[in-house]
């Protein structure tokens, strides 16, 4: 018998002599059937669904999502980075040559010019928010027009609407702290904004912002206080409660 069973082997090829001994099928079918059944449905399930013959062309578009979160962890990293070298102060001073500075406008020169790598830490943190806007807004569109806002997901669509308004705050903080004339000019438009509405205009603007205007300095402590404490926490609190009903509920299908 085992003369035998070493003359059938003899025939076999070496793959076959390996996988008398070490069955890797069952193995591979498994690993198949688990991505097949996993929550995640895109894009294997909707091509074998509808037995698509090639790949539809609009799949990248689900990645938006996860590129926004990325971005987010990469503001976050950066973020902590500059956070050890920024001075939140915008009250005026002088420079020795007349003209008008303030301590964060300064740090942001430190940055710069002197931390090992600042300017491209700044730069990562500055692009990173361009392109976070970006795909958050590239990612409702893609769930507005494959109708992914739908029954079950209204209330997911409603959480994306809170995400996006703290994502446009979280870049319009940002764009105030580094405390020069662009930081102003933008200060000015909301303190004025603030301002516009009736009877409480002056005392709305006094509690967001710290002043009536920018002169004191005041509104970078306010803005800084948002970017670097309360949105981050308010934002990681909702993006996991957003991730976590599109686990519960799987990704919507394209039609
Ligand atoms: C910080 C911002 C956001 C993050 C990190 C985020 C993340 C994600 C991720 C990773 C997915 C999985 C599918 C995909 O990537 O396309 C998703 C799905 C979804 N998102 Fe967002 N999202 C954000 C903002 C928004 C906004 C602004 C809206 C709409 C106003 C929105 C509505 C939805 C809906 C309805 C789904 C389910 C889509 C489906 O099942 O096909 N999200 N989100």
């Amino acid at each position: 018998m085992a003369s035998g069973s070493l003359r059938r082997h003899g025939r076999q090829t070496v793959l076959g002599w390996i996988t008398s001994r070490f069955p890797t099928t069952p193995w591979a079918d498994l690993t198949r059937k688990a991505i097949e059944t996993d929550q995640r449905q895109m894009p294997r399930s909707h091509a074998e669904k509808y037995e698509l013959k090639t790949i539809w062309y609009w799949y990248p578009l689900y990645c938006l999502g996860g590129i926004s979160f990325v971005a987010f962890i990469l503001l976050t990293i950066t973020g902590i980075i500059l956070g050890f070298f920024y001075i939140p102060d915008g009250r005026y001073q002088f420079t020795a040559e007349g003209g008008l500075t303030n301590r964060a406008w300064e740090s942001m020169l430190y940055i710069m010019n002197d931390v090992p790598f600042g300017f491209i830490v700044r730069g990562m943190h500055h692009w990173g928010a361009h392109i976070m806007i970006a795909a958050v807004f590239l990612h409702m569109c893609r769930v507005y027009f494959t109708g992914a806002y739908k029954k079950p997901r209204e209330l997911n669509w409603l959480l994306g609407v809170v995400l996006l308004l703290l994502t446009i705050l979280f870049g319009y903080s940002g764009y105030l702290m580094p405390g020069n004339n662009l930081s102003e000019g933008a200060a000015n438009i909301g303190i004025e904004m603030t301002r516009a509405s009736p009877i409480i205009g002056d005392a709305m603007a006094t509690l967001l912002w710290g002043d009536i205007s920018t002169l004191s300095g005041i509104y970078i402590l306010r803005m800084y206080w948002l970017h670097v404490f309360i949105l981050p926490f308010v934002m990681v609190g909702l993006m996991i409660l957003h991730m976590a009903l599109v686990w519960i509920q799987g990704v919507a299908e394209p039609h």
